[in-house]
């Protein structure tokens, strides 16, 4: 452009901003929430258990009493073959997989994972690929692990990087969103994940945590990533230890009121059982047999994430629509188009990043904390910004990804 062209750029993108601004928005686009259309199809759940007698599983146990604390066996089940592992190295659990990471990672703290405790170790690291979860990050910082940023690419982690930082030692582990990746919904590719299973770190007991959150989360039916099986690739290379795998029914049925899972190793399973044995008598075991009833299978799993996806994909699709035509082809944003997740990750050029949540913020647009997807809250380049498109409606979304697009504009101009 020239000077003068430039000029009129910025000022027709403040010209709509002030507009923008004067519709006095109030929308919230801070958190990867599901929307109340999106709750209402759950709602079965509510209705599920309605005397002693539903509370019966499969093979006999009682749920409303206390025991079984691996899980209900037909929970388990459930999610074994969602996860293509066997059910005994399968726990289901309470109603959030990310407390579940925060008990392992303490345990790991406390007890060791198999070694000495890492509480007792003098610096403890993990890989953290960037951008990330920022609760994988914050708790990471809670602990005390220092994180070491790793980039991620269009394909996983950088493998190449990933095999020289775990000659540390006191790097102990990753987090790994592996499937629709927190916020770049990327899905790590076969060869990723074969490297990632052959790993050999110099730490003895090296912990990955496989953060499935989004493992049936496809938003279309004919064009969906695959995921290898990690437990798999693992036992090839006898690394399965490496591995503990989470996931939740968060995003398929309740956040905060669904149901938890760990998958892992024989050895990890009995190591985990032993410390739970200390924290609790079991979970919530009529939450478990809720999602048993209701879903009956994973066939059953399945046709309720196309109801999602039926709610979800237009609400993809407008934003990226919006971002291309707003932003497409002048060099100073780029944008993920995923095919499944909760997220669309937004990279603005010149350390832009900021200010243009600064802006968004100013006229009525709360987006997730820019920074929050690198540890510590700091993005060395200022640019990415997470867009969580699955909460406000469609109406209201539009015009957010409009203003955000306007909001890029004046940053990137400035
Ligand atoms: C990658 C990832 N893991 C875990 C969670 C939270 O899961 P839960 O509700 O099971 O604690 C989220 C929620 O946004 C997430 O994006």
């Amino acid at each position: 452009m020239t000077p003068e062209e430039k000029a009129e750029f910025r000022a027709e993108a403040l010209r709509r901003y002030y507009e923008f601004c004067e519709r006095k928005l109030h929308v919230d686009m801070s958190r990867g929430k599901p929307s109340k259309e999106q709750l209402d199809i759950s709602d079965r759940m509510l209705t599920e258990l309605q005397d002693g007698a539903d509370c019966i599983s499969n093979d006999g146990f009682d749920c409303r009493s206390y025991g079984n604390p691996a899980g209900v066996r037909d929970c388990r089940e459930l999610f074994a073959n969602l996860l293509h592992v066997d059910v005994g190295n399968i726990i289901a659990c309470g109603n959030s997989s990310l407390s579940l990471i925060y008990d392992f990672l303490s345990q790991c703290m406390t007890h060791g994972a198999g070694s000495t405790p890492w509480s007792k170790l003098d610096e403890v690291k993990f890989i953290a690929i960037v951008p990330g979860y920022d609760r994988h990050f914050a708790m990471a910082q809670h602990f005390g692990i220092k994180m070491i940023n790793s980039k991620m690419t269009p394909t996983g982690p950088n493998m190449d990087e990933i095999e020289e930082l775990i000659k540390d030692p006191s790097v102990k582990g990753m987090f790994c969103v592996p499937k629709y990746s927190n916020p770049d919904g990327v899905t790590y590719d076969a060869e990723t994940c074969e490297r990632l299973a052959a790993m050999k770190p110099a730490a003895e007991d090296f912990r990955v945590i496989w953060d499935n959150a989004y493992c049936v989360h496809d938003l279309y039916e004919d064009r969906h990533d695959h995921l290898r099986n990690i437990f798999k690739l693992a036992r090839k290379y006898g690394t399965q230890d490496h591995f503990i795998e989470f996931s939740s029914t968060s995003k398929i049925t309740f956040p905060g009121s669904g149901v938890s899972v760990i998958a892992a190793s024989e050895r990890n399973v009995e190591m985990i059982l032993n410390r739970m044995h200390y924290q609790t008598i079991s979970y919530d075991k009529l939450n478990q047999l809720r999602h048993v009833k209701v879903f009956g299978n994973v066939a059953g799993i399945k046709l309720q994430m196309k109801r999602h996806a039926a709610i979800l994909r237009p609400k993809f699709e407008a934003v990226e629509q919006i971002f291309e035509e707003e932003l497409g082809g002048l060099g100073i944003a780029h944008w993920s188009k995923p095919v499944g997740g909760y997220f669309i990750s937004l990279e603005v050029t010149g350390g832009s990043a900021t200010t243009v949540g600064t802006l968004c913020q100013d006229a009525g647009l709360t987006l997730t904390k820019v920074g929050a997807t690198y540890p510590y809250g700091y993005d060395p380049d200022d640019s990415n910004i997470r867009v969580a498109p699955t909460y406000p409606p469609l109406d209201e979304l539009k015009i957010s990804a409009e203003l955000l697009a306007v909001a890029v504009k004046i940053a990137c101009s400035e």
